[in-house]
């Protein structure tokens, strides 16, 4: 049987978006001049943009008209394009910025017209613009404490924050420890800087002071990194008690602290950071994409005036400063509320989505009550590798324990990331997620 015409058409413009023939940011023709060009009714030309939206090949922009997609962005939706429009990635944690372009349209009309146009083309201070440095000062002393601008530099994401702090405060061979799990670009910094990184375990999702010691008794640490104010992949949050613990054994030992607080807006009650109970040895690192968007790559390092000058020289010599055209959207976004409702707004949304997962998945969900990922153990004598693999011919794209463990053996779990999928399909892939654990990876095909 030959193909409907729609989808003949539909593929074409597939293959032209594709191959860049179509580039991003393309307007498409309304539909009725596509359905006059083709030669074929109204009706059709919908459904022709109809599927490849359905694809997230194009979007459709309320009374802007249909504009092509850059196809090798993941949709907010999680949506994969190369594995067909059923599949859905639940392996990177990115959040959905619905309404969000409209957002950024406008703020960038606002700053079109602001008078500081030129200084967008200048390179810029290192560490940013002083007034920005001053509201950015401003944010964290307000969510974390107190620290001065001077303390405070811009980095081009949290990434970067991870990456400076390495080459600036650490030296190759330099031991850090570690939580046995933790963050992968922490130890993608680590492979590339030749740091040699100490898993310690967890107590209840969070470093245990009491190993942490025990590792400093037998050898040189250098630094600790940990994720204080909700954990990834775990979600946890460290008590008072054990923070205080873990800042006595720093002193003792002599220990830089690097406290990654990427989903600390998660958590708005937490205890004292860490970059307060123990300012002289800890850096901290901000980040945006998590309370507002990945694409930005703007975050912040924060730490002590010693720690200074040599963060200032790596940022100088890996990116020099961060655009000046992302800080004044940025920091324009702080001064005028936006972030405090986006944070308010993530906070919310990650709530439900924690709750449908839940509501499936039951008790053995680890995760924040307002993240959205979760890690799921699985039950004694299962092994993640089947079931990730029957997950995947079913179209869900999902990652174990590998990419976070430090230690060689492996835990045997399912990391969730499901910030960015469409809440309305949850409920369905969660109970696909259950079947699979159900069976063992081993379910009949579907
Ligand atoms: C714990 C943690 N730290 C840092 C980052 C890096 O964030 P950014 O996108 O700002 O580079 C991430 C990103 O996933 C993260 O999960």
């Amino acid at each position: 049987m030959s193909e409907p015409r729609y989808r003949q058409l539909a593929q074409t413009f597939a293959k032209a978006i594709r191959t860049g023939r179509l580039p991003p940011g393309s307007r498409l023709p309304t539909h009725r001049a596509f359905a006059e060009e083709f030669g074929v009714a109204l009706a059709t030309a919908t459904r022709v943009y109809r599927e490849l939206e359905r694809r997230g090949l194009v979007v459709g922009e309320a009374g802007r008209g249909t504009f092509v997609r850059d196809p090798d962005m993941p949709l907010t939706t999680g949506l994969r394009q190369d594995e067909g429009a059923d599949s859905v990635d639940l392996m990177f944690n990115m959040p959905g910025n619905a309404g969000d372009a409209d957002l950024l349209r406008q703020s960038l009309r606002k700053l079109a017209s602001s008078g500081d146009l030129e200084a967008m083309l200048r390179y810029q201070p290192h560490g940013g613009r002083w007034h920005e440095r001053r509201i950015l000062a401003g944010y964290h002393t307000k969510a974390i404490g107190p620290v001065r601008a001077e303390d405070l530099l811009m980095t081009s994401g949290g990434q970067h924050g991870l990456s400076i702090v390495a080459m600036a405060l650490l030296k190759p061979g330099d031991a850090v420890a570690v939580d046995a799990l933790t963050y992968p670009g922490f130890r993608a910094v680590a492979e590339l800087r030749g740091l040699e990184l100490v898993p310690i375990a967890t107590q209840q999702g969070v470093m245990d002071p009491d190993q942490l010691e025990r590792r400093c008794q037998t050898r040189r640490l250098r630094a600790a990194y940990l994720m204080p104010t909700v954990h990834n992949p775990l979600g946890s949050v460290m008590d008072e008690a054990a923070r205080q613990r873990i800042v006595t054994i720093a002193r003792r030992h002599d220990l830089i602290l690097i406290e990654d607080g990427a989903y600390g807006f998660l958590h708005p009650s937490a205890p004292p950071a860490l970059s307060q109970l123990a300012p002289e040895r800890t850096v901290y690192i901000g980040s945006f994409s998590k309370n507002l968007a990945t694409g930005l790559r703007i975050g912040y390092v924060a730490g002590t005036e010693g720690f200074t000058d040599p963060l200032i020289a790596a940022i100088r010599a890996s990116t020099w400063n961060v655009p000046a055209l992302v800080s004044a959207l940025v920091t324009g976004w702080i001064e005028d509320g936006t972030l405090a409702e986006k944070e308010r707004h993530r906070r919310q949304d990650g709530a439900m989505r924690q709750r449908l997962c839940r509501d499936v998945l039951g008790d053995a969900v680890q995760g924040h009550p307002n993240a959205g990922f979760a890690w799921l153990p699985l039950p004694a004598g299962q092994r993640a590798a089947p079931i990730i693999a029957q997950l995947k011919q079913e179209g869900i794209a999902i990652s174990g324990a590998e990419p976070f463990a430090t230690t060689t053996a492996v835990p045997q779990a399912l990391r969730l990331a499901f910030g960015g999928i469409d809440p309305d399909r949850l409920p369905g892939i969660f109970a696909r997620i259950a079947a699979a654990v159900r069976s063992g990876g081993n379910s009949p095909p579907r």
